[in-house]
């Protein structure tokens, strides 16, 4: 059976517990958008609270530490995530590769971490303008997943790839629906490649990047995209929603 469409909400560095009114107002909706999987990943703060609130989305994180605990002030290990009402977590955001300097190796060792706690991993790739420009787009993202995704006999049903262009997050410009396809088609041979064509082909592949309850449709339908890692329009109820639906 094929899988449901799955939308995940990246709240980023956003949220005070007002947000749960927005998260109670997703979870309501979802009992009804049963044809799509919903989710959310609010910042650490917001986990536990999350999840209690909203019972029927999932719930998950937006980073973790590939340690399983110890002496690493400030950071937060998949397991302590586990323990919060956590079920996926994101990784190797490309956020987090530009401001923290994370590499794929740093994504696998956290994926390998995550998995052994018992999260989900979404893996981020995605290419920065200079390197679509140079024509370099897919051999990059290539790259990335070769040298990110976690390694191993059956661990490809705890993966979903989000794939993001850099230059469309947070810019309101999105690459092309053709665009969108060639590029899923691509990671997907990659990932026939790295797990085996029947592993490789139950991977959902979610595109990110300046996804709009007006845009979600049409980029919904490309090649081999299996649903949306949204952003700034998953901080309301009413827009991320209207993402949900277009999915449905
Ligand atoms: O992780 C999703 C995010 O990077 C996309 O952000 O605001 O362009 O939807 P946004």
């Amino acid at each position: 059976m094929a899988e449901r469409p799955y939308i995940v909400g990246n709240w980023k560095m956003h949220g005070t517990r007002a947000m749960l009114a927005e998260a109670r107002a997703i979870d309501r909706a979802a009992e009804r958008l049963i044809k799509v999987e919903v989710a959310l990943a609010p910042p650490f703060t917001l986990i536990h609270a999350t999840r209690k609130e909203a019972t029927l989305i999932g719930v998950g994180a937006q980073d973790c530490h590939p340690a399983d605990g110890g002496a690493h002030t400030g950071d937060v290990s998949a397991a302590m995530l586990k323990d919060a009402g956590a079920g996926f977590v994101i990784l190797g955001h490309s956020e987090r590769r530009a401001d923290h300097g994370e590499k794929d190796a740093d994504v696998r060792a956290k994926a390998d971490s995550a998995i052994a706690a018992g999260l989900n991993v979404i893996a981020c790739v995605g290419e920065t303008e200079e390197q679509r420009d140079a024509g370099k787009a897919e051999s990059v993202v290539a790259k990335q997943l070769k040298g990110s995704l976690p390694e191993g006999e059956g661990v490809a049903a705890k993966v979903t790839v989000a794939y993001e262009p850099v230059w469309a997050i947070g810019t309101g410009r999105t690459p092309t629906v053709e665009d969108v396809g060639a590029m899923h088609c691509s990671i997907r041979k990659v990932l026939n490649e790295f797990y085996g064509e029947e592993a490789g082909a139950t991977i959902r592949i979610l595109y990110g990047g300046s996804v709009k309850p007006d845009n979600a449709a049409e980029l919904l339908a490309a090649d081999e995209v299996g649903g949306a890692l949204v952003g700034g329009a998953s901080l309301t109820a009413d827009s991320f929603l209207g993402i949900v639906v277009a999915a449905a």
